[in-house]
């Protein structure tokens, strides 16, 4: 049975040319959204927008880096759609060094694209929500913002601050009808992982440490997305969700299924 959640609502999505944004946007698109997607990646993001049909979703080239092209983002959904009821801010990029090795310029590009744009989002499209009497906000955050990990010095606190962002702005918008949340993906099959099967070895370590044994589909996360976004969750504002498989709950300790002899099943 399709569903209908989205019919005469208009959503912005950042980083919505692949991955996790494209699931998002092709759902919000499928239950009746107008979308209006904005990417750095101008060819894959007007080539996605095109197989959606051009009656309801549009493109435009966006660095999420740079409030001014959020903006454009924001007032293109006015401008083509009429309004703005949703903004998933997604767009995201990775950085791997010790910190001791991380060049200054990563860590600031890190912090730009993961973080600095959530509030660029955010200070961009709450005003029309508010002049509209509400709208919902959701950000993809990671199981990386909840803990550290090797390497991902950048990722971890960008991500982190994602998620106490989250909070405040829904604190600070509760009474103006806007809700803001997140959602926390563990390893997601997508092109910002692509490098994991560049490293002999490495992809089954990485399943292994996940409760349920293997990498999301980016449709396991658009599902949580799309409810977030929703009227079905009314009642939820400043959270933000771990989508992972078990990851996050998990301290670390050996994975005694190993010892078991219970291995993963069916
Ligand atoms: N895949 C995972 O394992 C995983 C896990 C947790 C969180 N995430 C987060 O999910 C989000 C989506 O990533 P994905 O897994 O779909 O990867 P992806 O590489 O498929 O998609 C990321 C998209 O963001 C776009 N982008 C990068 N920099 C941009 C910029 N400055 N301005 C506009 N667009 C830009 C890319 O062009 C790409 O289309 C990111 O925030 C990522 O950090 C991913």
């Amino acid at each position: 049975m399709s569903r209908t959640r989205f019919t005469g609502k208009v959503a912005v999505v950042t980083g919505g040319a692949s991955g996790i944004g494209a699931a998002v946007a092709r759902l919000f698109h499928d239950e009746g959204a107008s979308v209006v997607i904005g990417d750095l990646d101008e060819a894959g993001g007007a080539a996605f927008a095109d197989s959606l049909g051009n009656a309801r979703a549009a493109f435009l080239k966006t660095d999420v880096s740079d409030y001014d092209q959020v903006k454009a983002l924001v007032d293109l959904a006015v401008s083509k759609f009429g309004r703005l009821d949703i903004l998933f801010n997604n767009a995201g990029v990775g950085s791997f060094s010790r910190i001791a090795d991380l060049p200054v310029e990563d860590w600031k590009r890190t912090i730009a694209v993961n973080l600095d744009a959530v509030f660029y989002g955010c200070k961009a499209a709450i005003p029309v929500m508010r002049a509209q009497g509400g709208g919902a906000i959701v950000s993809t955050a990671s199981a990386s913002g909840m803990a550290g990990d090797f390497g991902f010095g950048a990722y971890n606190a960008a991500k982190a601050g994602v998620i106490n962002f989250t909070r405040t702005a829904a604190i600070d918008h509760a009474r103006h009808g806007i809700r803001v949340n997140a959602v926390c993906p563990g390893p997601v099959d997508t092109p910002i992982l692509s490098g994991v099967d560049a490293v002999p070895g490495l992809r089954p370590v990485w399943e292994d440490c996940v409760p349920m044994g293997r990498f999301a589909q980016a449709e396991e996360i658009a599902a949580v997305v799309a409810f977030l976004a929703s009227d079905e969750a009314s009642y939820l504002t400043g959270v933000s969700i771990p989508v992972d498989g078990g990851l996050t709950a998990h301290t670390g300790q050996p994975n005694l299924h190993r010892w078991m002899g219970d291995e993963v099943e069916g």
